[in-house]
């Protein structure tokens, strides 16, 4: 029988930084590449969703986690820690765990969603809800690490980036070649510069001596979006009080930021601010209109694409991918909001009249 065995091991040879390293792994990576049929009609172009919410602990971390974690087992690390806004700290706990190592996280206190703190304390972590921001919360996780026998985990880690790009190998080796475009929320920015470094490996004649070709004949431009209240790239400066509904990319200080910006000047790209209205109304697109549910952060790519698309700046018929980075389990809350921000509430009914409540509700 076969089953995807994780991203170290499709990707081995891709990865020379793991090599001798135990593979610590829950089998991540290998996603569904899904076409998008109702976004693709409507910005004139061929769109395909990265779903990476299907990853083991739900979201896109996975991939740098299972190398991270791998690598600190090399180094004999008994215990790693990380800041959070929530699937971090998620995917470390449930890495360490497998690996039999103890993870401490640091998460801005409040101001991470349910499903990402149940699953930090369900894998037993030592988890610390910090009086301030992501960013502080990082500064401390990075102090921590140098002072301690631990191993940070975040994606200043370069084991992190070297596991997330391999996303970018997934989706040439489904359609074939690399994309025209490529869309992503960004928030510390490590999985912006993690594609594009995946990218630019699975080109032909890449020239990193004992890396094989890849099959790509191009690359993409990097299409990098920010929360309008936390998008320090854009502003060219760092947010102090990075406000969004869209917890997991309240970020206002990048570690990532000068990789990001290289992505984004070297592939020609763009990195543009969307609203919390663009993201939950993007949201609200991908869950009614194609039967995928992300959590709000995700929806950061498409609310770009549509933008882009409404500014006229979608080339017709180009080959568009757009990562979500997160189920929607993780933060469901925001699905029972309507369009007029009032509550959802499923309708009552005694049970007499049901039949005739349902056969209204399939007309309807
Ligand atoms: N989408 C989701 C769902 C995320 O959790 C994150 C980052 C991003 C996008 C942005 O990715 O930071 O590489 O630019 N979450 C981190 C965390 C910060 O702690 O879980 P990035």
């Amino acid at each position: 029988a076969h089953q995807w065995r994780g991203v170290i091991r499709e990707y081995a040879e891709r990865l020379p930084t793991l090599a001798g390293a135990p593979v610590i792994t829950l089998h991540e990576g290998g996603t569904p590449l899904i076409e998008a049929e109702k976004l693709s009609a409507r910005v004139g172009a061929r769109v395909f969703i990265k779903y990476e919410g299907l990853n083991p602990t739900g979201s896109f971390k996975d991939r740098g986690m299972t190398t991270a974690i791998s690598v600190a087992a090399r180094n004999g690390a008994k215990a790693v820690i990380c800041a959070s806004t929530g699937n971090t700290s998620a995917s470390a706990a449930a890495y360490a765990t497998k690996a039999g190592m103890t993870c401490a996280v640091l998460v801005p206190e409040g101001k991470i969603a349910m499903g990402k703190l149940s699953q930090a304390i369900a894998h037993g972590a030592t988890l610390l809800q910090v009086e301030g921001n992501f960013d502080d919360c990082l500064e401390i996780a990075r102090k921590l690490g140098e002072a301690y026998p631990v191993d940070l985990v975040n994606s200043v880690n370069p084991a992190r980036i070297e596991g997330q790009k391999t996303a970018s190998f997934e989706i040439v080796d489904a359609l074939g070649d690399a994309p025209d475009i490529h869309c992503l929320p960004v928030g510390n920015a490590g999985n912006i510069t993690a594609y594009w470094k995946g990218y630019r490996e699975y080109v032909a004649g890449h020239g990193i001596s004992g890396v094989p070709d890849g099959p790509a004949t191009k690359r993409p431009q990097m299409w990098g979006f920010q929360a309008a209240g936390s998008a320090p790239i854009v502003l060219g400066h760092p947010v102090d009080q990075p406000e969004t509904i869209a917890t997991a990319i309240r970020i206002g200080n990048p570690a990532s930021w000068t990789q990001a910006e290289e992505a984004r000047d070297t592939s020609g790209g763009r990195i543009e601010a969307v609203t919390d209205e663009q993201i939950l109304a993007a949201h609200r697109l991908l869950s009614s209109t194609e039967g995928i549910f992300v959590e709000p952060a995700s929806a950061a790519s498409v609310a770009g694409l549509l933008q882009v698309h409404a500014a006229g700046g979608v080339p017709a018929d180009a080959t568009i991918v757009c990562t979500v980075t997160g189920h929607g389990l993780k933060d469901p809350d925001w699905a029972l909001n309507g369009v007029d921000g009032e509550r959802i509430v499923p309708t009552r009914v005694p049970v007499d009249a049901v039949s005739a409540a349902v056969a209204l509700g399939l007309e309807g």
